[in-house]
C-alpha cells in the first residue's frame, strides 16, 4: 500500500456529515480518519464510540480510528463494536503496549500505535513484530489546522527504514497525521510512508473533489 489519502473528519462539516463522507468517497478515498479526543490526553474534546457507530452506518470505507485518550484499553471494546477497522492508540497513553496491540489484533482488526512528535522512533523496536499500523504525528495532537513540524520528516524515514530492516515493511502501514496539505504532501510521501491524513488541507477547500485530486497528483 502506498500514497493513500485518509481524509480526517475532524475538519468536515458535521451538520452535513453524510455528504462530506460521500464527497471524499466519490473522489476516490478508501479510508477515513476519525479523531477521538478526551480532553485529558489532549486539550480538546471531540467524540467517542457513539458517533463512530453513527459514522459506521453512513459508510463502508475503512475507518482508522485515532484514540487521543488516556487509559485507551478501557474503551477498546466500545470502539471495536462501534465499527473501527484500524484502532490506533498513543504510545504515551498506554501502560502495556504489547498487551494492548495484541488485544486489538485478537479482535480481527488492525492495531496501530501513534507517536507524538517528540517521541523517539526507537520505541517501536519492541513492537515491530506485532504492529499493523504506525501513525507518525507531525503536529502535537489535539487540533486540526496546525503547522507541519518539519523535524518529523526524518522520523518518517527512520521508521520506514526500521520496518524494512525488520522485514516488516510490507506488513506495516505507515501513516502521517497533521499539517499535511498541498505544500507539504510531496515531502511527506518522499520519505516512503503510505498514508497521509489530511483534514483542513482537504475539507476547508472550496472544491473538495478538486483538492483531493490535486493532493493525489502532488509530485
Ligand atoms: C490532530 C489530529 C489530526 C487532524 C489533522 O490531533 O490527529 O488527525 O485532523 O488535521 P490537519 O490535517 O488539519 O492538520
Ligand atoms: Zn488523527
Amino acid at each position: 500500500m502506498n500514497r493513500i489519502i485518509s481524509p480526517s473528519l475532524l475538519s468536515a462539516d458535521f451538520s452535513i456529515l453524510k455528504d462530506q463522507i460521500e464527497i471524499v468517497k466519490n473522489a476516490g478515498a478508501q479510508r477515513l480518519h476519525i479523531d477521538c479526543m478526551d480532553g485529558h490526553f489532549v486539550p480538546n474534546f471531540t467524540f467517542g464510540p457513539f458517533i463512530l457507530k453513527a459514522i459506521r452506518k453512513l459508510t463502508d470505507l475503512h475507518l482508522e480510528t485515532h484514540l487521543m485518550i488516556d487509559n485507551p484499553s478501557n474503551y477498546f471494546d466500545d470502539f471495536i463494536s462501534a465499527g473501527a477497522d484500524t484502532l490506533i492508540f498513543h504510545y504515551e497513553a498506554s501502560n502495556d503496549i504489547r498487551k494492548d496491540l495484541e488485544y486489538i489484533k485478537s479482535k480481527n482488526i488492525k492495531c496501530g500505535l501513534a507517536l507524538k512528535p517528540e517521541t523517539d522512533y526507537k520505541v517501536l523496536i519492541d513492537y515491530i513484530d506485532v504492529l499493523d499500523y504506525v501513525l507518525v504525528m507531525s503536529v502535537s495532537p489535539g487540533f486540526g489546522g496546525q503547522g507541519f513540524i518539519e523535524d518529523t520528516l526524518i522520523k518518517m524515514e527512520q521508521i520506514c527504514k526500521l520496518c524494512l530492516e525488520n522485514k516488516r515493511r510490507d506488513d506495516i502501514t505507515i501513516g502521517v497525521d497533521g499539517g499535511v496539505n498541498l505544500s507539504t504532501i510531496k515531502r511527506v510521501y518522499d520519505t516512503g510512508v503510505d498514508v497521509t491524513v489530511v483534514g483542513s488541507g482537504l475539507y476547508k477547500a472550496e472544491n473538495i473533489v478538486e483538492r483531493f485530486n490535486e493532493l493525489q497528483i502532488c509530485e
